[in-house]
């Protein structure tokens, strides 16, 4: 069986595991998806090609090292995982959707390089909805609204955020890095921080760093929000279903692995799309003349029974991998724009005699949850988004019981 089928006389799809590793890594297939976005995604990492995105990658990758993740994991995440889920636990009841996008949202405005001047929760939520109308922007290919309407509010969006937030940023940067009196290791670090220091090397100018900065936002926050709802959700079904073995929850270790299976199950972007710049070869031998558009279905490629078995659409964190193979199969893409957040969310696959493992934004977030006796709501159960065909939560109402240290 073929997992290629023509949609149209130009769009190739391809679902199948080996398929998608091959195409990802193809360095004539450029991106695809988001040219009719580029409002917002214009010159920015995930769209950039070749040279260009070689030599941002390289400035940026510095910043996504293991030694920031262990740092970053050690006390900026548990500083905000407190800081957001310290209120609810002390009510007894939250709803997960609200939760961690607010948590995620603070993190990734920190990662990103976006001041918040209060650290109020209107702050955060005016943030979020910046980053969702970003999203909009980025994914105009798909919208079903007026393009030129949808532009227009991008194009608003990212000037009002650039008042409110991007400036002030970008201006205490600035007189930062122009001090000489704070050292190189007092300097933030963060994407914006990074660009503004590499800016000439680099060739650009406060407009691709205000699109970069926005772009971060939306990358980092709705997807990783997400996997951490799915995990929950696909944790507290098993635990139910295995009560004599919901024990293995309190091992971290087991909690990632659970999260990993759910960044599998349901990869926040279902596909990537790629157009080849040249004629291309994919390794089946099968050619894709230059222009044809090659849409990667990220959600069947990793349910390819092939590689993940015959009950691959089902949730077991207790599934082996063949070697090669990541436990979230495609689920932060492949080859040059892998994503770079990947191990801040998911952490690292644990390895024997490692000294550098990195348990993840995700599972650090859920553990806390499990601490405090996570369970549904009786009352009320959770809704999947209405207004969407994606894969998301509309509200996950949850209620705290035991504590366990
Ligand atoms: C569960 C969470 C996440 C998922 C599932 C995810 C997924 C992805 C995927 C599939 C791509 C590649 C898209 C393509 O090839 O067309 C990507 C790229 C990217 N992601 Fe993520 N992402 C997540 C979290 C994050 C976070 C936390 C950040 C940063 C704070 C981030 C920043 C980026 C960036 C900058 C790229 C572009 C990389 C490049 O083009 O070189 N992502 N992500």
């Amino acid at each position: 069986m073929t997992g290629t089928n023509i949609l149209d006389d130009s769009t190739v799809t391809l679902t199948r595991y080996q398929e998608l590793w091959d195409a990802f890594r193809q360095r004539e297939l450029r991106q695809g998806l988001y040219t009719a976005g580029g409002v917002v995604m214009r010159d920015t990492l995930l769209d950039l090609h070749g040279s260009d995105h070689q030599l941002r990658r390289r400035v940026e990758n510095r910043l996504f090292r293991r030694g920031t993740f262990r740092t970053w994991e050690a006390d900026l995440v548990p500083e905000i995982i407190d800081e957001a889920f310290t209120p609810v636990i002390a009510r007894g009841a939250a709803d997960l959707v609200l939760l961690g996008t607010r948590t995620v949202m603070n993190l990734t405005a920190k990662v990103a390089g976006v001041d918040r001047v209060t650290g109020s929760v209107r702050e955060t939520d005016a943030l979020q909805e910046f980053a969702t109308k970003f999203s909009e922007g980025a994914t105009l290919i798909h919208t079903t609204r007026d393009p030129d309407v949808v532009r227009a509010e991008v194009s608003e969006a990212l000037g009002r955020f650039d008042e409110m937030f991007f400036t002030p940023s970008y201006e205490r940067r600035t007189a930062l890095l122009a001090d000489p009196a704070v050292a190189e290791e007092e300097y933030p670090k963060d994407v914006l921080t990074a660009l503004i220091r590499n800016r000439e090397e680099l060739r650009i100018d406060r407009d691709v760093m205000l699109r970069e900065v926005a772009f971060y936002l939306q990358a980092g926050s709705h997807s990783t929000a997400n996997a951490f709802t799915h995990s929950v959700d696909e944790i507290l079904r098993w635990a139910e279903r295995h009560p004599d073995r919901a024990h293995r929850l309190d091992d971290d270790l087991f909690v990632q692995r659970c999260v990993h299976e759910v960044l599998r199950l349901h990869p926040a972007s279902p596909e990537a799309r790629r157009q080849a710049v040249t004629e291309v070869t994919l390794r089946d031998g099968r050619s894709i003349p230059a222009g044809t558009f090659v849409r990667m279905d990220i959600k069947a490629a990793n349910a390819d029974p092939e590689v993940f078995g015959a009950d691959a659409a089902a949730f077991d964190p207790d599934r082996t991998v063949p070697s090669g193979v990541q436990p979230w199969g495609h689920t932060f893409g492949g080859g040059m724009h892998a994503c770079i957040g990947m191990e801040l969310d998911g952490g690292t696959v644990p390895k024997e005699g490692e000294a550098e493992h990195v348990l993840g934004t995700v599972p650090l977030m859920v553990r806390e949850l499990l601490r405090h006796g996570v369970r549904l709501d009786p009352a009320n159960p959770p809704v999947k988004e209405s207004h969407s065909s994606r894969d998301h939560f509309g509200s996950y109402p949850v209620l705290f019981g035991r504590e366990v240290s």
